[in-house]
């Protein structure tokens, strides 16, 4: 078990669970949450985006594939008092949320291009595994996404320079969806912080 600090929370991210990193504190820093929203998290890890959610007001729902993390997630949940505001789900991308509608949707996927044959496919290996390209979760997630938005909601997720970041602009405006972008570089590779709005 490792534990994670967020201007000063702790988290503690159990064995199995990804520990948050660059792209998670590149969410977390810019959530921008009304009280009372209804937020889905996607792929929450050990919750921290969840609860800041939870912490700021909205009332969220949390998924993951990994039972791993969502028993992580609402350990520290409980830890910070909002586990009656969180929701935790297990499944693949909308699934546990089908026919749902949110005003907001964060998603930190796995976006790591990996060569077949190479993938390892645990619990943990499922948090930065994205196939051949790195757009095996991103691409179902961006055809979805609008589906799972109430009239003026809002999707935030990163994307980073080693998936194919034009494919990502390509969708959205096919889509017709409008967005916003912010970037940050790192020493391998450069993060995106898309906010879409439908
Ligand atoms: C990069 S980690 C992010 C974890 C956490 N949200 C954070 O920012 O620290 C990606 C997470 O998504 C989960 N995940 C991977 N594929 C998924 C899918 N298809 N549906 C839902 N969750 C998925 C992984 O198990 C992992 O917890």
């Amino acid at each position: 078990m490792s534990i994670v600090y967020y201007h000063r929370k702790q988290f503690l991210v159990d064995r199995g669970v990804y520990e948050p990193a660059e792209d998670t504190f590149l969410l977390a820093d810019n959530l921008n949450i009304h009280p009372h929203e209804q937020v889905l998290e996607l792929g929450t890890g050990c919750g921290l985006l969840a609860i800041l959610a939870a912490e700021a007001g909205a009332r969220v729902v949390a998924t993951d594939v990994n039972q791993a993390a969502l028993e992580c997630a609402r350990a520290n949940a409980v830890t910070h008092g909002v586990v009656n505001r969180i929701d935790f789900r297990l499944g693949d991308l909308f699934e546990p949320v089908a026919g749902e509608r949110l005003d907001l949707v964060i998603f930190n996927p796995p976006y790591l291009p990996v060569c077949p044959g190479e993938a390892l496919g645990t619990p943990l290996d499922k948090a930065w595994e994205a196939g051949a390209d790195g757009r095996a979760v991103i691409d179902p997630f961006l055809n979805n996404l609008s589906n799972h938005l109430t009239k003026a909601g809002q999707g935030l997720f990163v994307q980073s320079s080693l998936s194919d970041l034009s494919k990502t602009l390509k969708v959205l405006r096919e889509k017709g969806l409008r967005f916003s972008m912010t970037r940050k570089k790192l020493p391998f590779e450069e993060l995106f912080l898309f906010r879409v709005f439908k």
